[in-house]
């Protein structure tokens, strides 16, 4: 097991996980695939959510309920991949705040630089859930937790579908804090940055741009 890494293999993300690896896997189900599978991601990350109890009345009688606690939950999605696991969570959390942050690598420096960013209020109060399929070489996902942080985020998990143990790596150096959640930790990078086996570019496989 990896340092701050959780793996989340329960059965129906691994099944779902393995018809998203498809190469043959449609736009049309692969769209849908991670969907469904950022709603079971999304249960077992907030699993552990602190709650409080009210008193409420049901038809027959009194009782003491539990609420979720503390401020509404910050999804952000690390564009554009982000987006296909945002759905997911917001099925199951409609009543998130939701943020986007788009970052593209300078060709000249290899430096992350900012493009998009726009967050909801009161972030140092709420727990984030940073959204990005694909933890590669890890340099993208750690800029933008960077700029989370520069924003005021305290409290963030990380949330992604696959993982490269050196994309773990170079992130808990960055950012030991941060609890890293995928459903698979796969074998290794190949010259191009991209996840062995993999699901090949997951930006393409939902938008359809290959
Ligand atoms: N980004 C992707 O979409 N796929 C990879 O394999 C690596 C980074």
């Amino acid at each position: 097991m990896q340092k701050n890494t959780t793996v989340i293999d329960h059965p129906l993300v691994q099944h779902k996980l393995s018809l998203m690896r498809k190469k043959d896997t449609s736009t049309q189900s692969f769209r849908k695939l991670i969907r469904e599978v950022g709603t079971l991601l999304a249960y077992e990350v907030t699993k552990d959510l602190p709650v409080f109890y009210q008193e409420i009345e049901t038809p027959l009688m009194k009782m003491d309920a539990p609420f979720l606690e503390g401020k509404k939950l910050c999804l952000v999605s690390i564009l554009r991949a982000g987006n296909g696991l945002l759905e997911g969570f917001m099925d199951l959390v409609p009543s998130a705040r939701v943020g986007h942050i788009g970052l593209y690598r300078d060709p000249k420096t290899l430096v992350a630089v900012e493009y998009y960013m726009k967050l909801p209020e009161l972030i140092n109060q709420r727990l984030v859930l940073a959204l990005d399929p694909m933890l590669a070489t890890g340099h993208s996902s750690a800029a933008a937790v960077t700029r989370l942080k520069e924003n005021g985020a305290k409290n963030i998990r990380f949330v992604c579908l696959l993982a490269a143990p050196e994309g773990i790596e170079y992130f808990n150096k960055i950012h030991p804090d941060v609890i890293i959640y995928t459903a698979a930790i796969d074998k290794e990078l190949n010259d191009h940055a991209y996840i062995l086996p993999g699901l090949g570019d997951a930006g393409d496989r939902i938008f359809g741009t290959k």
